[in-house]
């Protein structure tokens, strides 16, 4: 393995902060070894420092891509955690689709626009999409349900978008009845219903940068990413998650995370187990 110095720990650290925001100290030497090994030998460079210049020299940015998929953490599984899924099925959709269907007039689907920010390869998207399916399927209810996901990386969004997974993938987070019901088999992997993968759509997008979707969402899902940040950093993001949430919509947070202290416009409310945050002032208390 070719080893890194601590100037080029140092310049690593900084393109990867600005590429993606995530923050590596100098102790993080043999994380940037051990990931940027096979970009080193696929793009037959001796040192961490020829490329990083060819990194540098990308205009195309296909290297920064790489670099990007090859450093971001992809962790995650249906249903992970749990308690969220249980939280948006048995309290949040229930209360906001009373709320939306007093504001219509007709018989009209409800309309429900929920993100899955820093999505990975799509896991988290569809154990909403099978959440929302299991809660109008037999009823009368209808929904119009658009999940979107996003992540920064293009490789965990191409597996998303496909939604293809291996048994292991599947088998972490389902019982094989459920995923009986929301898999179709193919050799030895499992692909997604095209019922529950019509429900999403994929885009790249850099939680570091603006964003601008039109329209508000009504539950926003942004777990296990802003770890990766500083707190100046996560402050300005959940500022503008803040901005993209409907006034009586939901944000739901990792289970080892927390927004408070951060001085944001949002009001912690528990249900069982997890704690979600609607928009308010700051300071102001919830249900705890
Ligand atoms: C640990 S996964 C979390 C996946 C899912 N939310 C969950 O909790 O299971 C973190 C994801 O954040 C993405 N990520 C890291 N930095 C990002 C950024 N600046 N903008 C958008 N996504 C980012 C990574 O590509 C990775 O897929």
């Amino acid at each position: 393995m070719i080893p890194i110095n601590t100037d080029e720990i140092k310049v690593w650290s900084s393109l990867i902060y600005n590429l993606c925001g995530i923050c590596l100290d100098e102790t993080k030497g043999y994380l940037l070894e051990s990931r940027l090994g096979n970009l080193l030998n696929e793009t037959n460079s001796q040192t961490f420092s020829e490329l990083y210049f060819k990194v540098k020299a990308d205009g195309a940015n296909v290297l920064r891509r790489k670099v990007i998929d090859v450093l971001t953490t992809g962790e995650t599984s249906f249903f992970r955690d749990t308690s969220p899924f249980d939280l948006l099925r048995n309290k949040i959709l229930p209360e906001l689709i009373d709320r939306r269907k007093k504001g219509l007039t007709t018989v009209l689907p409800v309309p429900i626009r929920i993100w899955s920010a820093a999505c990975s390869t799509g896991q988290e998207v569809y154990t909403i999409a099978m959440v929302v399916r299991e809660m109008i399927q037999g009823s009368p209810l209808k929904i119009d349900v658009q999940i979107t996901g996003t992540d920064i990386s293009d490789q965990a969004l191409a597996k998303a978008s496909s939604g293809v997974y291996t048994r292991f993938e599947v088998e972490r987070g389902l019982p094989l009845d459920k995923a009986k019901k929301c898999f179709t088999q193919q050799g030895d992997n499992f692909k997604i219903n095209d019922e529950i993968r019509s429900m999403a759509s994929f885009q790249r997008i850099n939680l570091m940068d603006p964003f601008d979707f039109g329209n508000k969402f009504d539950i926003i899902f942004c777990r296990n990413v802003a770890i990766y940040f500083q707190e100046k950093d996560k402050k300005i993001l959940f500022e503008r998650l803040g901005r993209a949430l409907a006034a009586d919509g939901a944000l739901i947070i990792g289970s080892t995370e927390s927004i408070s202290g951060l001085g944001l416009n949002f009001v912690p409310q528990r249900y069982l187990r997890t704690v979600f945050y609607q928009p308010g002032k700051p300071g102001e208390v919830g249900h705890l």
